[in-house]
Formats: structure tokens, sequence, C-alpha cells
């Protein structure tokens, strides 16, 4: 029989991604796509996909239940694979209660639904949660890492919708038996990804000439992973994570901010053909994040021993690709940069880049 698959968020960064990966790969599933089409959401992010006949795309809001318990009965969803959410740290700033609405409301409709749909008979059903590790806080000591194991300390409006719908899906599999599997991943990186965040916005604006706005001093740390990686993990954790567990995903590839710009500033010169130095007089210091948390790391063993899961892509690899896909992709970035991002980033970085 064939499998009826709901997947969240699938026209934004990651989501896209995922859902170009199970259309291609698993000819049998059925794959629903239901996305709100916000700000980051962009059907151009899978137009490749969009006439597949194992594929749908339904336009709609996780935060309407009556919807969503409507969608479960007309499509019997087996699994759910749970991506939509606001995704953006220095938003969730700014509108704290979107991020409760669509991160804990929006989770909390799609648990319902899929007990609703359930109860009678929860084999062979799997609702996936995907979370950050930022639900783990920020780490000081240099020798620490986030295991599975590290009790959440969210700092940020963002992480703590995240931490709380992690705990939500929890919940349900505690109370109700719901077959549930999570996985926390670090910061991702690759095309598609929307340029408010740090390393498209750093190409978008080396290209255009822009100042380059580092937050504090830059001596913040992140560990990256190329996208396609995370999406082959949401693969290996959905059809062999076990039921109740979490796995943490990450590239074993931390980078300090002013280094990852500068690597980004150094490559860009010569893919632009511009003298050795140039993009890196376009960095400039800014006003600091609010409660900008110093440090991620993740152990990605778990998931390395268990599921046979790694990295497939070196970083410096990863890089150049994602350069040279915002580089082929002039259209994709003008067309989302115009209108009201440009607004949101005019009034996001007025005073600090004055
Ligand atoms: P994104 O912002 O690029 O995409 C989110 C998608 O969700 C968009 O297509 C948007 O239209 C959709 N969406 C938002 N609100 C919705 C709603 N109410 N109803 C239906 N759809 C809605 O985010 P992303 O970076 O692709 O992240 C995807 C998931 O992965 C998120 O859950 C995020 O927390 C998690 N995650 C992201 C990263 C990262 O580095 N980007 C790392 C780890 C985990
Ligand atoms: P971001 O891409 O927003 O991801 P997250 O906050 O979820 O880790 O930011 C990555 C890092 O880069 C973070 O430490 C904040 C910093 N940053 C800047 O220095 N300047 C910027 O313009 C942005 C967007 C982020």
């Amino acid at each position: 029989m064939k499998k009826n698959i709901l997947i969240t968020g699938g026209a934004g960064f990651i989501g896209s991604h995922v859902v170009r990966l199970f259309v291609n790969k698993y000819p049998d599933y059925n794959i629903v796509n239901l996305d709100n089409l916000t700000y980051a959401g962009n059907l151009a992010n899978i137009a490749d996909i969009e006439n597949a006949p194992n594929y749908t795309f339904v336009k709609g809001d996780i935060v309407d239940l009556a919807f969503i318990n409507s969608l479960f009965e007309k499509h019997q969803f087996d699994s759910v694979i749970h991506l939509a959410a606001e995704s953006h740290v220095d938003r969730s700033i700014t509108h704290p209660l979107e991020f409760v609405m669509t991160n804990v409301v929006g989770t909390v409709n799609l648990l319902v639904a899929a007990r609703n749909l359930w109860k009678g008979n929860m084999e062979g059903k799997l609702f996936y949660h995907v979370s950050t590790d930022e639900v783990y806080g920020s780490l000081h000591n240099p020798e620490d890492f986030f295991l599975e194991t590290t009790p959440y300390d969210p700092q940020s409006p963002y992480s703590a919708s995240k931490a709380s719908s992690d705990h939500f899906v929890r919940a349900w599999h505690n109370t109700y038996k719901l077959p549930v599997v999570l996985s926390n991943c670090s910061n991702n990186y690759g095309p598609n990804q929307f340029p408010e965040k740090l390393l498209p916005l750093m190409i978008n604006n080396i290209v255009n000439n822009k100042p380059l706005p580092v937050y504090g001093k830059g001596e913040n740390v992140r560990d990256w992973l190329f996208v396609v990686d995370h999406a082959r993990a949401i693969d290996d954790v959905f059809h062999q994570g076990k039921v109740g567990e979490t796995y943490n995903i990450g590239g074993f590839n931390e980078w300090k901010n002013i280094d990852i710009v500068h690597l980004l500033c150094d490559t860009m010169d010569a893919k632009l053909g511009r003298e050795p130095g140039t993009n890196r007089g376009l960095i400039k210091f800014v006003e600091d994040r609010a409660g900008h948390d110093l440090r991620y790391a993740i152990d990605a063993t778990k998931i390395m021993n268990e599921l046979g899961w790694k990295p497939s892509l070196q970083f410096e690899e990863g890089m150049n690709k994602t350069i040279d896909w915002y580089l082929a992709n002039r259209e994709w970035i003008e067309q989302i940069t115009s209108g009201e991002y440009q607004k949101y980033y005019e009034g996001m970085y007025a005073n600090k880049l004055s």
C-alpha cells in the first residue's frame, strides 16, 4: 500500500530539500506538502518537482485546527514530517507571538489531528518533529557539546517556542502513545535559504557591495551543516529512527562568525574578480543581538553510530556550491529581497548601520 505522508513547511529552505528528496526517492509514497507560503515560503524552491505524480501541494495554515483535521481526514496520512515554523531568531525578538502561534499552537494542532486520525490504530504511524539544537541553550565551556540528554535551556523566543513544541511532541508520546521521533539539528546552509540568515545575507550584500553587519565582535560560534545532508539525515531518522527517540544532527564543523564571514569575503573576492581584501572592507561590526547565544555545538555520534548517517560534503565544497548557487540565481534572490523584505531589512538595520 502507498504511504501517505504529510510534510509541513515544504516551500521553505530545509523543507524544500526534504520534499525534493522524498518525491524523487520514493515514487510509491504520496507526498502532500502543506505550507502557508509566509514570507519564507516560496514555490520556486520546489518548481522542479511540482508536476511529479506522487506530489500534491496544499496552501494552508497549521494554526487552523478545523482545516488541519479535515486535511488529515481527506488524505488519511500515515506519517507526518513537521518542519513548518517561524525560524528566524531576530524576528522572534521583534514578533514573539507569531512564534508561539505557529511553532507551539501549530505543532499542537498537528498532534491533535494525528491522534484524532490514528487513535484506533497507531501501528505503522509516525509523527516526526524536526527541531533545532538551539533548544539546549548556549555553551560556555569549549569542551562541551550538546547531547540528546543535555537539559533544555532555551534563551531566545525562537528557541523557547521550539523547545515548547518538542515538549508537546514528547508529551503526546507519553500520554497518548502517539508514535513520535524528533531530531535537533545545528545551523543549516545551502541553496534556497532566505537572505535574512547569516550566510545568504552576507553573500547577497557582498554581491551588492553593501555593508556586512557582524553582530557584536563576531565571536559567537555556530556548527554548520549543508542542507542536503540534513535532508539525508531526516530520511534516515524517518525510516530507521526508533519511536520515542531523539537524534542530534550536526556537522562537527564549528566556526566563529567573523571567521566564516572572512572566508566568504575571500572566496567571493576570487569568484567576483575583485582585488584580494576588497570584500573584507565591507564588514561592519554592529550592535549585538539581544541575548545572543555564545556557542552551539552538536555531538552527532548517536545518529552516526545507530543510523549510519554522516555528512557527505566537506565544508569548503558546500560553501562553494552555496555561493555558486546564489550567484547563478540572482532572480530568485531579487524577487524576495524587494518589497516587504526590503522594508523589514531597512527597519532592522537602519539604526545599526547608521
Ligand atoms: P523557513 O523559515 O525557511 O521555512 C519555514 C516554512 O514554514 C516556510 O515555507 C513557511 O511558509 C512555512 N510556514 C510558516 N508558518 C506556517 C504556518 N502557520 N502554516 C503552514 N506553513 C507555515 O525555515 P527552515 O530554515 O527551512 O526551517 C525548517 C524547520 O527546521 C523549522 O522547524 C526550524 O525550526 C528547523 N531547523 C532549522 C534550522 C536552520 O538552520 N534553518 C536548523 C535546525 C532546525
Ligand atoms: P542566523 O543565521 O540568524 O542563525 P542563528 O541565530 O539561528 O544561529 O545567525 C547565525 C549567527 O550569525 C548568529 O550568531 C548571529 C550572527 N549574525 C550576524 O552576525 N549578522 C547578521 O546579520 C545575522 C543575520 C546573523
